[in-house]
């Protein structure tokens, strides 16, 4: 019998705050809850042939432990790191030692929000980024690295 290609695993991690989407500021990071946006994902992935699994914190050192984690456990990250984006420089230093690809999403376009909001500390660092598509921006950061995987 051939031998099967092992299904390719993915970590979504979402940040701060992230747990109350949906009632959350609505008209800026929308209607549908984390957990639809999980399950939208872990759908899309079944698609894609990608075993996806979702962690959210509201706590910067959870979120490293999470990162560090995924040193040989996955293939590939995608991260909306919420108000960490601008801020955290351990979850860059998480990021910065990883030898997989990572994708950063925000849900609204940071660039034309607050002037805060308009730097990351990982956008150097990360493979590609989506801004602005809603939770949509999920699905493509998805399929964006499943073609780089
Ligand atoms: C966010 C943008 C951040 O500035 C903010 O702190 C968030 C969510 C987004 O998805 O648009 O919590 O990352």
């Amino acid at each position: 019998m051939a031998d099967k290609t092992p299904q390719k695993k993915i970590l979504v991690i979402h940040g701060p705050n992230l747990n109350m989407l949906g009632k959350r500021e609505p008209h800026i990071y929308g209607h549908q809850s984390l957990d639809e946006i999980d399950g939208q994902l872990i759908e899309a992935g079944k698609q894609l042939g990608i075993d996806v699994e979702a962690f959210q914190s509201n706590h910067e050192g959870a979120i490293v432990d999470r990162i560090q984690q995924a040193i040989g456990n996955c293939h590939g990250i995608i991260i909306n790191p919420a108000a960490y984006t601008h801020t955290s420089v351990a979850i860059r230093d998480a990021i910065a030692m990883l030898d997989i690809p990572v994708i950063e999403i925000h849900l609204s376009n940071i660039h034309n929000r607050e002037s805060f909001r308009h730097h990351s500390m990982i956008a150097d660092i990360v493979a590609a980024r989506i801004a602005g598509f809603g939770s949509h921006g999920y699905i493509l950061g998805l399929e964006g690295l499943a073609k780089i995987l």
